[in-house]
């Protein structure tokens, strides 16, 4: 989202003072935050918190001679990349419906040449009216991003659909408004984290991984425009409800539900670290001893290499965290698991660490990618999978 013009329209709704705290997000990841308001909109969160926020007058009247050339309806979405209306209240979803233009909001959407991305706020009732429903298919026909929203506890005291969509879900379907959507009609099947395997009925060995690798793919290759099926282990931050999520904190887990969804998806990136060794079934709880206690563990299978070996067409991609002989061991894996492609790391300086150093990996060449944080690593691993992925779309174009 850096130096990202974003108009962030705040419409009357009851949950108008979750914009502030929005206003506070933008900005920390870059973005240039100009907010404009209903007259509604006053009523429940003042202008003054708002601009004092963004750093900027908020924009709520277009009969004030005073501002720029007069034209601001017009102006204002010329100079932004996005316009925001969070929260979208259910009369400005009917506004935006019919193309009404009575005030600066409803102008500035009206009169956009930018992207808009709507996140509706509202009682249950009111968001399952046949009217509101009907507005929201006739907007996005218009071509109108929606977010949200979602199900819960409503500040009226009613429970059910119409809560503004979770911040970090609003983020991700910002930044996919951002974005030039280069994975669109890819389904991109994803695991993560670690596993756990149970000793006895207390106990479990798992690993260090701790997710953030796999999440911030998921992430990206959704704002990237991706159907993202993402079968998650144990991770240190949860992944964003309104993501498709699968948990699966086993290897028996991660077996079932990857190769149930193999077959639907056209990319599989296997990040998790999936228990290599699975201890020998105990019921109960082993008692402890002084003199020390030795497990025994079975080898588990290789779900990669079986998910590469049955799904012909599915581009597999793995990773390898290795302590030494980093690129000659990930070759070995990319050859003996059939991949496409394998991204390499040195264990110590990635696991459960924020950044890394990574080579990336096919039969062709080996790519060094200097230290970064896992978010920009997930954005060059996803362009370069679908540099590959393009081309053996065209190698299968060729042959046919
Ligand atoms: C206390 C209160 C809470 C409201 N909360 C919401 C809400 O959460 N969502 C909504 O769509 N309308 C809500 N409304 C109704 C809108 O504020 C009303 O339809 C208003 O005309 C919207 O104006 P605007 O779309 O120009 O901002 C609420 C009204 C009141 C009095």
């Amino acid at each position: 989202m850096i130096n990202k013009k974003i108009i962030l329209a705040v419409t009357g709704s009851i949950s108008a003072y979750k914009a502030a705290e929005l206003i506070r997000l933008l900005k920390k990841r870059g973005a240039d935050v100009q907010v404009i308001m209903t007259k509604s909109a006053r009523e429940f969160i003042s202008p003054l918190t708002l601009q004092g926020l963004s750093g900027k007058p908020v924009l709520d009247n277009m009969w004030e001679p005073s501002k720029g050339n007069g034209m601001e309806h017009i102006n204002q979405s010329r100079k932004s990349d996005l316009i925001l209306v969070a929260p979208a209240s259910a009369n400005f979803i009917a506004k935006l419906a019919q193309g009404l233009a009575d005030d600066l909001v409803s102008n500035v959407c009206l009169a956009r040449n930018c992207p808009i991305l709507i996140a509706p706020s509202m009682n249950k009732s009111m968001w399952e009216n046949p009217a509101t429903q009907r507005n929201i298919e006739l907007i996005t026909k218009d071509g109108i991003a929606i977010s949200g929203p979602e199900n819960g506890e409503q500040a009226c005291g009613e429970e059910g659909m119409g809560r503004l969509i979770n911040e970090k879900m609003l983020l991700l379907d910002i930044n996919k408004s951002l974005n030039f959507p280069i994975l669109k009609n890819k389904n991109i099947l994803i695991s993560c984290g670690a596993t756990f395997e149970k000793i006895d009925d207390a106990r479990a060995i798992t690993n260090l991984s701790s997710g953030k690798m796999g999440l911030s793919i998921a992430d990206e290759a959704y704002a990237l425009g991706a159907k993202v099926t993402l079968i998650y282990g144990r991770t240190e931050k949860v992944p964003p409800s309104g993501l498709n999520c699968i948990y699966a904190p086993s290897h028996s887990l991660m077996n079932k539900y990857i190769k149930e969804n193999a077959k639907n998806n056209d990319i599989f990136i296997s990040v998790a670290a999936i228990s290599d060794f699975i201890p020998n079934n105990f019921s109960g709880k082993l008692t402890k001893k002084s003199t020390g206690l030795t497990l025994e563990l079975q080898p588990s299978t290789d779900i990669l290499l079986e998910t590469a070996s049955e799904f012909n067409d599915l581009f597999c991609v793995g990773f390898a965290a290795e302590s030494k002989n980093i690129i000659k061991n990930a070759q070995a894996k990319l050859k003996n698991k059939k991949l496409k492609m394998i991204v390499a790391n040195c264990i110590n300086e990635s696991m459960g660490q924020n950044s890394a150093e990574i080579y990336m990996i096919d039969k062709n060449e080996v790519i060094h990618v200097p230290k970064k944080t896992k978010e920009e690593l997930a954005l060059t691993i996803l362009k370069h999978i679908n540099k590959l992925e393009n081309k053996r779309g065209i190698t299968h174009e060729h042959i046919n």
